[in-house]
């Protein structure tokens, strides 16, 4: 048996409804922000995320998968969505609509990562990325719009984390407190991590290695370093969130795997997930669109993994059905009868109606069982002597009640089913 790749999901329709719940709701709730709908190619150029996300990060040494394609391109499969949705924009002369500019995105992703529960190497994120807005509110706005969809989806027990990790004129003095912290343990860290010291002492904070995870939680924060600019910024975010009403906590150890982010730094987390618990992880990245050779231009951002958001639905309790039980089903007997059912589904059918009749020429008893299974609301037999009569006994499936039905009448059948 040919299996699919390690980290990938097949999904069925139990747990499609989960997907298109959130899927509904994340577009409801963006459009209610004012974020229109951006599509972006799976595949972008390998350099995209190499200058984008950056080289020293996870993403980029350890997770993308790169190929050459047939014309000697390195492409690569989108291991997340804001890199190119700043290639985009720049790309389209977007850069002078009207600012902000918000969008939108449902989108996959694929990063070779170890899959376990919560973790997978092809999965799903909802993003909103804001392009030139550089004050905290339109931080505080992008997290409000992240935690009014987990509101809406009952996701219970999550909390906001959020942290400042500087700019460029802070970082310096950060980036030499850091290097001198994990130079006194060198040894201790993962030979990629050691790499790192030298190239980007940050990246070591969220490396995956337990041993480096251990020597990262007594580092030196990154709040500690801010500069006055970094420091207005995020007393202002922290009023605007209390204005908006919505708690948070400061967490020192949230830095982000991903080389953009400058200032602001958040993440939703929901302990019901399990290990991969975090639902939704963003920040602001002023320089982004100018290291991708567009203008200066601010931007903040966040993804929404829809994978984990499922579970954490699911964990919270949320139970969703198919709604795929039949208004109707019509149990026939012979050729003809079969026919005419034919014709009658049909009709319902266009009046937007669930209606089905036998495709598996089984007897009455079968169908009468596979009509039980699929949960008919009324059922309807149609033999010889209902074509002669032109009538047939509809069935209420819930009460056992019969009513007399005349098959021509599609209008008065199709407001008896749907009652
Ligand atoms: P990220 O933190 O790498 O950020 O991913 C965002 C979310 O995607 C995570 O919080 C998680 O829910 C989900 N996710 C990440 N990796 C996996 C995985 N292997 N399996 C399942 N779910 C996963 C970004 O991707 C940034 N582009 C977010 C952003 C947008 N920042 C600013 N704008």
């Amino acid at each position: 048996m040919i299996k699919k790749p390690r980290g990938t999901t097949d999904v069925f329709p139990e747990e499609v409804v989960y997907w298109q719940r959130i899927e509904s709701c994340a577009r409801k709730t963006a459009a209610k922000y004012g974020f229109g709908e951006i599509r972006l190619p799976t595949l972008e150029m390998t350099e995209l995320f190499q200058r984008g996300v950056g080289d020293t990060t996870d993403v980029v040494q350890k997770e993308m998968y790169t190929f050459q394609d047939r014309d000697g391109k390195s492409l690569t499969l989108r291991p997340e969505g804001t890199a190119g949705t700043v290639r985009a924009i720049i790309e389209n002369g977007r850069c002078s609509d009207a600012l902000p500019l918000k969008l939108y995105y449902i989108l996959n992703c694929f990063r070779h990562e170890k899959p376990q529960a919560g973790r997978y190497r092809e999965f799903w994120q909802f993003g909103v990325e804001m392009f030139g807005a550089a004050g905290a509110p339109a931080d505080a706005t992008v997290i409000s719009l992240a935690n009014s969809l987990l509101r809406t989806l009952g996701v219970k027990d999550i909390t906001l984390h959020i942290n400042s990790i500087g700019c460029p004129k802070c970082r310096p003095a950060y980036h030499a407190a850091l290097k001198e912290y994990f130079s006194a343990k060198k040894d201790i860290l993962c030979p990629t991590c050691q790499g790192r010291l030298e190239t980007n002492p940050l990246r070591i904070l969220d490396c995956k290695n337990p041993e480096c995870k251990e020597l990262a939680e007594s580092a030196p924060k990154t709040i500690d370093f801010l500069c006055p600019e970094c420091e207005a910024h995020f007393a202002s975010l922290k009023r605007c969130l209390d204005a908006e009403g919505i708690e948070y906590g400061i967490d020192p150890m949230i830095v982000r795997g991903l080389d953009y982010y400058t200032k602001t730094v958040f993440e939703f987390i929901a302990p019901v997930v399990g290990a991969q618990s975090t639902v939704c992880g963003g920040g602001r990245y002023d320089g982004l669109m100018k290291e991708l050779g567009g203008p200066e231009m601010p931007g903040i951002g966040f993804g929404m993994g829809i994978n984990r958001l499922i579970l954490a639905m699911q964990g919270s309790g949320v139970t969703l059905e198919p709604d795929d039980r039949p208004a109707l089903y019509i149990a026939s007997m012979g050729e003809k009868a079969n026919e005419t059912a034919m014709g009658i589904v049909e009709a319902l059918r266009e009046e937007g109606i669930h209606a089905e009749t036998d495709l598996c020429a089984r007897s009455l008893k079968a169908q009468m069982k596979y009509a039980d299974k699929l949960g008919a609301a009324y059922t309807l037999i149609l033999g010889d002597s209902e074509l002669a009569s032109g009538t047939a006994k509809l069935k209420n499936m819930s009460d056992s009640t019969q009513t007399d039905v005349s098959l021509s009448d599609i209008a008065a059948l199709r407001s008896l089913v749907t009652e």
